[in-house]
């Protein structure tokens, strides 16, 4: 599998200005992608920012919907990837998507663990580039707070987590051997960040994209084995507590000399002109 499922899959809308989040009405169908190859199963208390994206509409209900991953920085505020809300993945416009919910607190998708929070408005970064992929990222604001201290800090430009070799950990419900086997339970796997270089070598631009350091983060392994997979994407990559990555692309899943490419936190902080705090901490959103 050369192309990320969301590249194959979707083509990201181009949602008109960043203060037009657009709220969510009725509902609507579709499929999904991958997860955590070379990683262990976690509780979601050890990460409980952690959430699912799920549309059962779209997705059917055998694995709760989930479709996705994503991060909470703020009690309503929770980043995913952009590509994850793309017509070709959800099948129409996100706010057409009517059942498209948060679902919090589950570490096993089959319980009814946790809850499900519906999603009140979809922003999708209109700098979202579909051929590199660079700017894979999306604001997602909750109709209802999430429980204190269900929040992750996110990491600035220059924090010491962005530096090669600092140990990370990736979590999600995705595909756990890069062969369709989907998660029920949470997982986690333990990668490093890695070199720019290391992906601009890999993906000097072709079909799955192009690595572009302003706006993508480079982490795996060397020899491959851990990473992210499909279904995964959106979900946290966490270095010393905080924030760095959301779950983007790749390309197959563990493959030695092909990391992981997440969206760089840093570069999302400075499109939205935030400034690293919680999201509800700063009164925004
Ligand atoms: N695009 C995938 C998704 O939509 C994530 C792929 C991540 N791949 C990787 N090898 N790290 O779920």
């Amino acid at each position: 599998m050369r192309r990320l499922f969301a590249r194959t899959l979707a083509r990201p809308l181009v949602l008109a200005a960043a203060a037009t989040a657009i709220p969510l009405g009725s509902a609507a169908p579709a499929a999904a992608d991958s997860i955590v190859v070379g990683g262990f199963p976690v509780e979601v208390s050890d990460s409980p920012w952690t959430v699912a994206l799920s549309s059962r509409d779209r997705f059917g209900g055998t694995r709760a919907g989930q479709f996705c991953g994503g991060v909470a920085v703020g009690r309503t505020t929770v980043l995913t990837a952009a590509h994850c809300l793309g017509e070709e993945v959800l099948g129409s416009p996100p706010e057409q998507v009517g059942d498209l919910k948060v679902i919090a607190g589950r570490t096993d998708l089959l319980s009814d663990q946790g809850q499900e929070i519906p999603v009140r408005s979809v922003w999708v970064n209109p700098g979202h580039d579909d051929s590199s992929n660079a700017g894979d990222f999306a604001v997602l604001t909750l109709s209802k707070a999430l429980p204190a201290g269900s929040v992750i800090g996110m990491a600035a430009e220059g924090d010491p987590a962005y530096t090669p070799d600092t140990g990370a950990l990736v979590y999600g419900w995705g595909d756990t051997s890069g062969a369709g086997d989907y998660a029920n339970g949470l997982h986690a796997a333990r990668v490093r960040v890695l070199p720019d270089a290391s992906c601009e070598r890999a993906y000097p631009g072709s079909d799955d994209g192009r690595y572009l350091s302003s706006t993508m983060l480079c982490a795996g392994e060397e020899a491959g084995g851990r990473d992210a997979c499909q279904g995964d994407s959106g979900g946290p990559l966490v270095g010393q507590g905080r924030l760095i990555g959301l779950v983007s692309w790749g390309s197959g899943c563990g493959r030695p000399g092909s990391p992981g490419v997440y969206t760089r936190v840093s570069s999302i902080l400075r499109t939205l002109g935030w400034d690293g705090t919680a999201a509800d901490r700063r009164g925004g959103l």
